[in-house]
């Protein structure tokens, strides 16, 4: 069966494309490339013996989208993790994440409306439940108003696909949740590739014990958690990525309940940011260089998922610890600058 994976050269699109093509799944992969090197594809083909489709093209490009759903009238699936994803950019920049976040959705289920049991996966993440006032977060736990235009962007994202959905009954959908996806692929073959400064914890540890950061800052640990830091649910991306693909099974197999359903992605276990600092101590045998300074506006105190629903229902369980998703993180690290 074929795919579209758009973004299919990212971060968790690459990891998604390895196990699609592991499950025999033949994969056509869209990305402009604006957030990814096209050498991904030989990280994908050397850990699968095979290269996806690609084709290089800015989604936002309406007419290129309905001449690619013409070409590939085959495709019986689509996993849409192409999106603008800086939370900081997003609040300077407010247009440009909606019309990529949204305005390419919105062409994507334009297409696959047309199609006759289409299936659609959309990635989502848990900055829609912002400060949950429960945990672990269960799916039912209300939307709070976003922090920003990027989670914002996951919050209409979703309500666009629902309202979709409802007036196309043989149309799909399922949202994934993710909470904070971390690592690298074992073989060390793809991983995340951040450009500039990381956004994200887990990428500016690495590049901090590698000598690339000077100093990461651990925003404030006066929080009501245990050691005072905030606290996230880190999932290693393979097993993300392996969870796309028990999703796009139940859809395509037809075993959905209804035909917009939603789950979180993530391990159950909340992990501080210092638990991961010493988790990557451990498995690097270095000392990371780190201060505490005040707390960072938006933070929340902590997040982490009930994977109740996602373990049940998709027959899928996240299976690496925080150590294993660190190791891989730091061997990727080692491996990116050794050939830069
Ligand atoms: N990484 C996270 O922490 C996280 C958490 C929750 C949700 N998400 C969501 O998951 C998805 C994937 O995230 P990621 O971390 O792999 O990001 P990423 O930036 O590594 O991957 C996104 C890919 O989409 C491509 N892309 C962006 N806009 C495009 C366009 N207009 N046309 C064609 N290609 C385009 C980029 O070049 C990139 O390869 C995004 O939707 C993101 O918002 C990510």
């Amino acid at each position: 069966m074929k795919i579209l994976v758009t973004g299919g050269l990212g971060f968790i699109g690459s990891h998604t494309v390895v196990e699609l093509q592991n499950e025999g799944f033949e994969v056509v992969v869209v990305d402009n490339l604006s957030n990814s090197s096209i050498d991904v594809l030989d990280g994908i083909e050397a850990i699968t013996g095979k290269k996806p489709i690609f084709e290089e093209f800015d989604l936002r490009e309406k007419p290129r989208v309905q001449a690619f759903f013409q070409k590939h009238d085959d495709i019986a699936g689509v996993i849409h993790f192409a999106a603008s994803k800086a939370v900081g950019e997003s609040v300077e920049k407010p247009l440009q994440y909606y019309e990529n976040n949204l305005g390419v959705l919105v062409y994507m289920l334009q297409e696959l409306k047309k199609k006759h049991g289409a299936s659609f996966i959309f990635s989502s993440s848990c900055t829609v439940y912002g400060q949950a006032d429960k945990m672990p977060i269960t799916e039912a736990a209300p939307v709070k108003p976003a922090e920003s235009p990027y989670g914002n962007t996951k919050q209409v994202g979703e309500e666009i696909i629902r309202d979709t959905c409802k007036v196309n009954q043989d149309l799909n959908a399922i949202a994934l949740r993710y909470f904070n996806p971390i690592g690298a692929h074992p073989s060390g073959k793809i991983g995340e590739l951040p450009i500039g400064v990381p956004q994200n914890l887990v990428p500016f540890i690495t590049q901090t014990g590698i000598g690339l950061r000077e100093q990461l800052s651990v925003f404030g640990d006066d929080y009501p958690t245990e050691d005072g830091t905030c606290i996230r649910d880190y999932i290693h991306v393979v097993d993300l990525a392996k969870a796309h693909v028990a999703a796009l099974q139940r859809l395509l197999a037809g075993k959905n309940e209804t035909n917009y359903e939603v789950f979180n992605l993530g391990t159950g276990k909340g992990s501080s940011v210092l638990e991961v600092i010493h988790s990557f101590e451990r498995v690097s045998g270095k000392k990371l260089n780190y201060k505490i300074v005040d707390r960072r506006a938006g933070d929340v105190i902590q997040a982490y998922a009930d994977t109740k629903k996602a373990n049940k229902v998709l027959g899928w369980k996240a299976q690496s610890s925080l150590d294993d998703a660190m190791k891989s993180a730091w061997e990727w690290e080692k491996i990116v600058r050794s050939s830069s």
